[in-house]
């Protein structure tokens, strides 16, 4: 029988109890959902809006129904709906009467969305935890590749000169505003909506302050139509793991080019790569594609929980029952990628030698060619010239600019001498890249410190 059976006079069709039930996929917030209850009861009795041997007795029933679920010792019932609803049935089976006072001030609405916070609450710092490992593999390949030098691209075409470890730090430096990110998420969402009942709060004098307290927020929400239909913070947590996973797949797609024969910058450990059923000599980059895949998961939760609110009217409608897969799923792909993501990158051997190569064949040191005339006095854009016309001249004639004679460059500008080898050395053409943030070794090394200090700052 439905709770609500007194206003009903026909059964629920059992295919709007199976379409209406999320008991499927809220069941995963049960130990939320009892410590939600927990923190109620003990209200409740110490307010005495109930008495405080029926709160202990709800209490102690409780917390035996958590044992029995973690011993898989409990089976839900589609009939009760909800995880709500299921604990609540199991605990006016098991303690009879005081069961029954359990909801007294209170609703789904609060109680599903004080379940859903906690919940979040604890996934926050496991997924910040992740990244901050990830940050320790960059800062690992990154002091170990600090005179790699590759070429650096933009549209894909070499561009300038950089380093391995320069590049791991640009990478360092995104996953440090992803966790700067869900920390502001975590911030903003740790306020308490129970006691705001079904949206209008209640006549009985709720201590909402002692609830929020209990549950480990940092005090109650303040409006109880808005605490009951909010779920800005789950968005919100939603479009920090979107913008976390756009990392992740630029990243992954880097992967997936370094390793293919066209460039062979990187090898990826047997461990993390796959095989082909039908061509034998193929080595797959299959978790760095997968990674990119999920991204497309990860956006689409988002993309589903931003179109599930548009245009509802306050508070609660069923329709917000549809937060809890998207969100759920969103945080468990991005739990799965972080580890195996970094265990790859961790595992790979990086190939200087390769690095080095593309970086000498593609007039990467062609700025540094026309600040080397510039700093004879030059103006920059005729030294940009002048050097448009070199290049134009190897790409004629197989040269390089390391390998173009001397006298080839002077014959396009007297201001050329024997130390413009040195000035194009590629070594050079990086270490001399001193500005703050640029790709010379102590610069390099600068960054990495400061990666050392914010993910050592939040590991004390
Ligand atoms: N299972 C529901 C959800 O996830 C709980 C809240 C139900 N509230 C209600 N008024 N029907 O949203």
């Amino acid at each position: 029988m439905k709770l609500w059976a007194g206003r009903f006079q026909k059964e629920t069709d059992t295919l709007v109890n199976d379409f209406n039930s999320s008991i499927g996929f809220d069941a995963r917030l049960y130990k939320q959902d009892i410590a939600g209850s927990i923190a109620h009861a003990t209200m409740l009795g110490k307010q005495g809006i109930i008495e405080e041997h029926e709160a202990q007795k709800i209490i102690e029933g409780l917390k035996a129904i958590l044992a029995d679920i973690e011993d898989d010792k409990v089976e839900f019932s589609l009939d009760n709906e909800d995880i709500h609803m299921n604990i609540e049935a199991l605990l006016t089976q098991r303690i009879g009467d005081a069961g029954k006072r359990l909801h007294t001030g209170r609703s789904r609405n609060d109680q599903v969305a004080v379940d859903t916070r906690l919940y979040v609450k604890e996934e926050i710092p496991v997924i910040i935890k992740q990244v901050l490992d990830l940050e320790q593999v960059l800062i690992k390949k990154a002091k170990a590749n600090l005179d790699t030098v590759m070429p650096g691209y933009t549209h894909l075409q070499r561009a300038q000169p950089t380093t391995f470890a320069h590049y791991m730090m640009a990478y360092a430096n995104m996953f440090k505003r992803d966790v700067t990110r869900l920390e502001d998420c975590l911030e903003r969402l740790d306020e308490c909506p129970l006691g705001a009942g079904a949206l209008a709060a209640s006549t009985y004098p709720l201590d909402r302050f002692a609830t929020a307290q209990a549950l480990g927020f940092k005090k109650p929400t303040d409006n109880s139509m808005d605490s009951v239909s909010d779920r800005d913070y789950a968005i919100e947590l939603l479009s920090c793991l979107s913008i976390l996973m756009m990392h992740l797949s630029r990243f992954s797609e880097e992967i997936v080019l370094w390793c293919s024969w066209e460039f062979k910058y990187v090898d990826l450990d047997d461990a993390y790569s796959t095989g082909s059923s039908i061509m034998p000599q193929k080595k797959n980059p299959d978790v760095a594609e997968l990674v990119r895949g999920k991204t497309g998961r990860v956006y689409g939760s988002l993309v589903t929980l931003l179109t599930v609110m548009k245009s509802l009217p306050l508070a609660y409608n069923k329709d917000m029952q549809e937060d809890k897969e998207a969100l759920f799923d969103a945080i468990d792909t991005v739990e799965l990628c972080l580890p195996v993501f970094g265990a790859m990158l961790d595992t790979l051997t990086v190939r200087p030698k390769n690095m080095a190569k593309a970086a000498s064949g593609g007039f990467i040191n062609a700025t540094d060619c026309a600040d080397y005339l510039t700093k004879k006095g030059l103006p920059f854009r005729e030294a940009y010239m002048i050097v448009g016309r070199l290049v134009n001249m190897c790409i004629k004639t197989g040269d390089t600019l390391d390998t173009l004679a001397l006298k080839d460059f002077r014959a396009i500008s007297s201001l050329f001498d024997e130390d413009v080898y040195e000035a194009l050395a590629l070594k050079t053409c990086v270490n001399e890249r001193k500005v703050y943030g640029g790709p010379s070794k102590e610069s390099v090394e600068k960054q990495i410190g400061l990666i050392e200090e914010f993910v050592q700052a939040r590991q004390e």
